[in-house]
C-alpha cells in the first residue's frame, strides 16, 4: 500500500492524486483521499479499482487545503469500498490512512471496543476506533490518544491521520513500514516514497521507526516513543523523471524490456573510468574482502538475479555465496559464518521482507550492501553501502531490466574485489567488452520480437501450464522465466533443474504441455538437457528450444548471441521476458498491472 498527504496548499487534491499515481506500484486494488480546509468543509472519496477510477470518482468539486490518501494491496479484507482508506471513525471525526500489518487487532477489538462500531473487514480499522474512543470517551488529546494507541499496537505500520475538528494538522506515525516527510515553500507532505513527492519538493526528512510527526503547514515537529522532540537536518534528493513516461509504446514492460542493452552500457560508464578501470567504492570491496561469506537476500525476481550472479560471484572473489529468500529469513538468522557480508538485492529497495532483514542485520553491526534501481530507497539508507543499478524508473509491475541490472551490477563488484584479491580470472574477465557484448547480444534478440510472438500464439494462447528447464545458469534462468510468465499471463508455470524433471514431476506433462528448455553454451550440460528435452516430448510435451550461438542447432526455435559465461544469466533470460510480454498481450491482459500483484509489497 502507499499513502500520501499534505497541508498548507490550495492545490492538495491535485498533488495527493499524482501522489496516488506515482504510489500505484504499492497495490492498486483500491484507493481513496480525505480532503479538508480551514472552514472545517471536508470529502471522503473511496473507490475500488485504480487510480484512475478514483479521478473519476472525484470530479472537480473536491477542493481543500490539506488531507490524506491512499492506494491498497489487500491484506486483510477484500478489495472493497468499505476496506478502501481512509478509514474514518463513527463520529466522523478520525480520519486515517495506514500501510503495515496490525498484528493484535483481534486482541485489541476484544480488550477495547464493541463489532459494530467496525464496517469493513481490514485490521486498520482498529486504529482509527481506538483513537476516536481514547479522545472521545476518555478526553484525551488527539495527540495523546494517537500516542497511546501506538502505544497498544503491535506490527508494522505507517499512519497518517487527520481530525476533523482540527484540519490543520497532520499526524503521522511509522515502525517498519516506509514514510518520509517532504517539506515545502509554505507547506509540507508525507508519502511513503520520495518519488510521488518529487515533483512538489526535493527536500525531504527521514521519520525513524517508532516516532510521531505532527505536520503543519509551516512546520514539523518529530517526535520519539517517549514524546521528547527530535532534532533532525533535512537533505535533498536529486531524482531524476524525465523517463518516466511510455512514449509510443503500448505498455511499460516492453519499453522497460527494450532499454536493456542501454542499461548495460550506462552500467559500464557507471562503474569504469575512461581507461576501463573498475570504479566501485574502495570501502565495499575493503567490507568483502574482510569477509568469509556473502549471503544475498532478496525477493522475486531479485531472489532470482542473486541466483544469476552466485557463480561469478564465487568465482571472481573467491568467496562463498548463500541466498535467502527475505521472507524464510526475518525469523531467526541461520547460523552464520564469523565475518559474513550481507547483500540485499531490491529493485524498489522498499521490500519489507528484505528490510526486516536488514533490520537484524543492523541490530547484530554487521556490514552490507544494497543493489537497488531507487536512490534514497529505505533499503538504500539503512544499509552500510549502496550501489545503485541506474536502470531509470520501472514502472511495470513484472521486472525486466532491473534483473538484468542486477546481475550486471554485481559483475562490476565481484571484478573489482577479485582484482583487490589479484584473481587471475578476475583481470581476464575484460568487463567492459564482455558486458558491451551482452548489450549486443540483447539487441539481437529484441529483433526476434515477431518470432517469438508466433511460438505463443502456437503454443501459448490456451495452455494452463508450462516447464522452463534448465541446468546450471539455465536452471536459474528458467526460475526466473517461469515466475514472469506465472505474473503476467496467469499461466501455471515451473522452473525446473531439467535433470530433475524425471524424478517425479514429469508425471504432469500432458499432450501439447510447452516445455521450454534453456540451452547455454556449456559442454558439460547441454547434451543433457537435450535428452530431457527428449524425454518430455516422448510423453507429448510442444517443446521449444532457446539455445546459445555455440550450442545451438539448425531447428532450434531461438538462438541467443553467445556472452561470457559469467553472463549469460542476462542474454538468456531476454527471449523469455519477451514471451512472457507476448503471452500476457496476445491474451488480452494488462501487462503492466497484472491482478493481485503490486510492484514494491511493503508488509511482510
Ligand atoms: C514484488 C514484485 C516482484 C519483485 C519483488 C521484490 O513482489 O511484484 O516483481 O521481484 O516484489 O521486489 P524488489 O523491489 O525488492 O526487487
Amino acid at each position: 500500500c502507499g499513502i500520501v498527504g499534505v497541508v498548507g496548499t490550495r492545490n492538495c487534491t491535485d498533488i495527493l492524486m499524482q501522489g496516488l499515481e506515482k504510489l500505484e506500484y504499492r497495490g492498486y486494488d483500491s484507493a481513496g483521499v480525505f480532503v479538508t480546509g480551514s472552514n472545517k468543509k471536508s470529502k471522503l472519496v473511496k473507490s475500488v479499482g485504480r487510480i484512475a477510477s478514483l479521478r473519476e470518482k472525484i470530479g472537480i468539486d473536491v477542493a481543500g487545503t490539506a488531507g490524506i490518501g491512499h492506494t491498497r494491496w489487500a491484506t486483510h479484507g477484500k478489495p472493497t469500498e468499505d476496506n478502501a482508506h481512509p478509514h474514518t471513525s463513527t463520529s466522523g471525526r478520525f480520519i486515517l490512512v495506514h500501510n503495515g500489518v496490525i498484528e493484535n487487532f483481534v486482541e485489541l477489538r476484544e480488550e477495547y471496543l464493541s463489532n459494530d462500531v467496525f464496517k469493513g473487514e481490514t485490521d486498520t480499522e482498529i486504529a482509527v476506533h481506538l483513537i476516536a474512543k481514547f479522545a472521545e470517551e476518555d478526553g484525551l488529546t488527539t495527540l495523546e490518544a494517537f500516542q497511546k494507541a501506538l502505544k497498544l499496537i503491535k506490527g508494522s505500520f505507517a499512519f497518517g491521520l487527520m481530525d476533523a475538528e482540527d484540519p490543520e494538522v497532520i499526524y503521522v506515525a511509522k515502525n517498519k513500514s516506509p514514510l518520509l516527510i517532504g517539506l515545502g515553500d509554505g507547506y509540507n507532505m508525507v508519502c511513503s516514497d520520495a518519488m510521488a513527492m518529487i515533483r512538489e519538493t526535493s527536500e525531504f526528512m527521514e521519520i525513524h521507526d517508532q516516532e510521531l510527526v505532527i505536520l503543519k503547514k509551516n512546520q514539523v515537529t518529530i517526535l520519539d516513543a517517549e514524546g521528547h522532540e527530535v532534532k533532525r537536518p533535512s537533505y535533498t534528493a536529486e531524482l531524476d523523471l524525465s523517463d518516466i513516461g511510455k512514449g509510443t509504446y503500448p505498455f511499460y514492460m516492453l519499453k522497460e524490456i527494450d532499454e536493456q542493452p542501454t542499461v548495460m552500457r550506462k552500467l559500464i560508464s557507471t562503474y569504469t573510468d575512461e581507461n576501463g578501470k573498475m570504479k566501485v567504492d574502495p570501502d565495499i570491496v575493503k567490507a568483502i574482502q574482510a569477509s568469509d561469506r556473502l549471503y544475498i537476500i532478496a525477493a522475486g525476481t531479485s531472489y532470482n538475479a542473486g541466483f544469476g550472479a552466485k557463480a561469478m560471484l564465487e568465482a571472481l572473489t573467491n568467496t562463498p555465496v548463500e541466498l535467502g529468500v527475505a521472507s524464510e529469513w526475518g525469523y531467526d538468522m541461520p547460523l552464520l559464518s564469523k565475518n559474513p557480508f550481507f547483500i540485499f538485492l531490491s529493485q524498489s529497495g522498499e521490500t519489507a521482507d528484505s528490510r526486516q532483514v536488514l533490520v537484524k542485520v543492523n541490530e547484530l553491526s554487521l556490514p552490507s550492501l544494497t543493489v537497488t534501481n531507487v536512490p534514497g530507497s529505505t533499503l538504500s539508507r539503512e544499509a552500510t553501502y549502496t550501489m545503485l543499478i541506474g536502470a531509470g524508473p520501472e514502472i511495470a509491475v513484472a521486472s525486466t531490466k532491473a534483473y538484468t541490472g542486477q546481475i550486471a551490477t554485481l559483475a562490476f563488484l565481484a571484478k573489482a574485489v577479485g582484482e583487490a584479491q589479484e584473481n587471475p580470472l578476475a583481470f581476464e574477465f575484460d568487463l567492459v567488452k564482455e558486458l558491451s557484448l551482452v548489450a549486443q547480444s540483447i539487441e539481437a534478440t529484441l529483433s526476434e520480437k515477431e518470432k517469438i510472438a508466433a511460438i505463443v500464439k502456437k503454443n501459448f494462447l490456451t495452455t494452463r501450464n508450462a516447464f522452463y528447464i534448465g541446468r546450471k545458469q539455465d536452471y536459474f534462468v528458467a526460475m526466473e522465466a517461469s515466475l514472469k510468465l506465472k505474473e503476467i499471463s496467469y499461466v501455471q508455470c515451473e522452473g525446473f533443474a531439467a535433470g530433475e524433471l524425471k524424478h517425479g514431476t514429469i508425471s504432469l506433462i500432458e499432450k501439447g504441455t510447452p516445455v521450454i528448455a534453456l540451452i547455454s553454451n556449456n559442454e558439460k550440460v547441454a547434451l543433457h538437457t537435450r535428452g530431457n528435452v527428449m524425454e518430455t516430448v516422448a510423453r507429448g510435451a510442444a517443446a521449444i528450444v532457446i539455445a546459445e550461438e555455440g550450442a545451438a542447432r539448425p531447428e532450434d526455435d531461438i538462438v541467443v548471441n553467445a556472452v561470457h559465461p559469467y553472463l549469460s544469466a542476462i542474454s538468456m533470460v531476454i527471449p523469455t521476458q519477451l514471451l512472457a510480454y507476448e503471452t500476457s498481450f496476445q491474451r488480452g491482459l494488462d501487462v503492466d498491472k497484472p491482478r493481485n500483484l503490486a510492484k514494491a509489497v511493503t508488509v511482510e
